[in-house]
């Protein structure tokens, strides 16, 4: 017989081991193996995504005026990883009809891709349109639309013309008015070829890693105040372009125009302590629902939580006015409902702790006043960049925070979702990453009922990763940058993805390339 004092220490370790199996466990529903249980429907949207700046060079061919980040760059050579830029990468702004086959020959039926707003106004406002880029993108259009592929555009992924940047980019109202200015050139010209569009690319790394920190250019460093200037003017530029292809062109072209926004999973350090599941919520509405509640929520406006903290963190600090503006009940009524989808772009998860400050972080910060120390669990994966790591249940706890929050009625399309690694062909690391993701997908879909209706795999191929240069590749194909034709050649992955896009299922056991060939060829 057990002694009470030996039975008291089991049963302590035993609620230490549900803690941790309640941490990371039950999630893991599905084992993984065979063929997935679930299927993913005949209308299901299939994609895959890029941006211009990160994969079409010719930074200034055709007439093409300088964004932000070439000008950055430019005067920076040593700043990212590898001292590169993005003059040139993979050249798509040549190379555009190869890209289009890549994405054909997935399978999927669906490009998202990104204009390049200089490209289109090289002095980014609308006195004047440059005629070449009116053509390539025109181009660009009607040949994925001749291939059976439907363009899905975002207006903005973060290379802002430079004549826009001297003015104080998004920290500046009058982007509000410019943006509009370039978004109805867009629906003007594009609005017959193209009928998804997304105003913005993730607001949110925009403006915490280019105006809060120099981790992204503008490299700005204004932590706690421009960053927050930012968030604020590029919400109410959403709106304005939402609200301007509601009103004059929806009717005639017939299209859905949303918003991109990103999230980590912000997981609790320890599942059942109280402190560290409100360091999880506080981060998850302070980097998401700061952008998400303006717009999804029905009372609209930030969220009373974080439009507190950072006011009362502001009053604390000897701020008269709070670092986050306020918004007017009319551009609080211009935001709420102002997207026809939730675009959402998810990589990886966080376990969080609260804390009060921490070495790295600035005071003010956005870091600050969400108060919250994030770390990785060390046993998660990490196949490439130093923030991803693999931790599959994330997305559909995400998937589940945003159902919640937002409800079911939005539909959700997954806008990007991807791995990195060193590079390489054979992408075991990157087949794994989908297979499982894409797994824990399904089960959002089926079991939780969260209405996701479509997902976009990033990216079509290798490509300039911003700070990371062309050190982290997250592409499904190959590019050899050192070849005079940025060589493209398909990875494991690529194979990975087309099975899955064509049977609608998920097989675990094939993963060698001449596997994934056959049951692509039966299908
Ligand atoms: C999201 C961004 O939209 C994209 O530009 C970037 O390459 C990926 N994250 C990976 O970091």
């Amino acid at each position: 017989m057990l002694s009470s004092r030996r039975v008291a220490a089991w049963g302590a370790l035993l609620a230490c081991l549900s803690v941790t199996l309640e941490a990371r466990g039950p999630e893991e529903e599905g084992q993984y193996k065979g063929l997935s249980n679930y299927s993913f429907h005949d209308k299901f949207m299939f994609g895959v995504a890029s941006a211009a700046f990160q994969i079409e060079g010719g930074w200034n061919a055709g007439g093409k005026g300088p964004s932000m980040w070439d000008v950055y760059l430019h005067e920076h050579p040593n700043y990212t990883l590898d001292s590169s830029n993005a003059d040139v990468t993979a050249d798509s702004y040549r190379l555009y009809k190869e890209d289009v086959s890549m994405v054909k020959d997935l399978g999927v039926t669906y490009y998202r891709l990104s204009i390049s707003w200089p490209r289109l106004l090289p002095q980014g406002t609308d006195n004047y349109v440059n005629e070449d880029g009116v053509r390539y993108y025109k181009e660009l259009f009607e040949t994925l639309l001749a291939n059976g592929i439907t363009p899905v555009v975002t207006l903005y992924h973060w290379d802002l013309p430079q004549s826009l940047m001297v003015l104080g980019g998004w920290a500046n109202p009058v982007m509000v008015d410019y943006f509009e200015d370039y978004a109805r050139v867009a629906f003007k010209l594009f609005g017959g070829l193209v009928k998804i569009w997304t105003t913005l690319n993730e607001p949110h790394q925009h403006c915490s890693n280019g105006y809060g920190t120099d981790f992204f250019a503008p490299a700005l460093s204004s932590h706690g105040v421009g960053e927050y200037l930012c968030v604020h003017y590029m919400l109410l530029a959403h709106a304005r372009a939402y609200h301007l292809y509601n009103n004059y062109f929806k009717a005639t072209q017939g299209g859905k125009i949303g918003i991109t926004l990103d999230a980590f999973w912000a997981e609790p350090k320890v599942v059942n302590d109280p402190q560290d599941k409100i360091a999880s919520e506080r981060y998850m509405q302070m980097h998401l629902g700061m952008y998400a509640h303006p717009i999804f929520s029905k009372d609209g406006d930030y969220p009373l939580s974080v439009r507190q903290r950072v006011d009362a963190m502001s009053h604390h600090q000897g701020y008269s006015r709070s670092r986050l503006p306020y918004f007017t009940p009319e551009e609080v009524e211009s935001l709420r409902g102002s997207s026809d989808f939730f675009g959402l772009n998810h990589y990886t998860s966080y376990l969080m702790t609260p804390s009060s400050l921490e070495p790295n972080w600035k005071v003010p910060s956005l870091d600050h006043d969400t108060g919250v120390r994030i770390e990785q669990e060390p046993s998660w994966p990490k196949p490439g960049a130093s923030w991803l790591s693999v931790y599959p249940p994330g997305f559909r706890k995400l998937l589940n925070w945003v159902s919640n929050n937002y409800g079911r009625d939005i539909p959700i399309i997954i806008t990007e979702n991807g791995v990195s690694d060193t590079g390489g062909i054979n992408d075991y690391a990157r087949v794994d990453y989908y297979n499982r993701y894409l797994y824990q997908l399904l089960l959002a879909i089926n079991i939780d009922h969260c209405n996701v209706q479509g997902y976009f795999a990033w990216t079509l191929m290798d490509d300039f990763e911003w700070k990371d240069g062309y050190v982290s590749k997250f592409g499904l194909y190959h590019v050899d940058f050192d070849s005079p034709n940025k060589t493209r050649t398909k990875k494991l992955s690529a194979y990975k993805y087309q099975e899955i896009v064509s049977t609608r299922l998920i097989n675990f056991d094939t993963l060698d390339k001449r596997s994934l060939r056959r049951t692509v060829n039966r299908i």
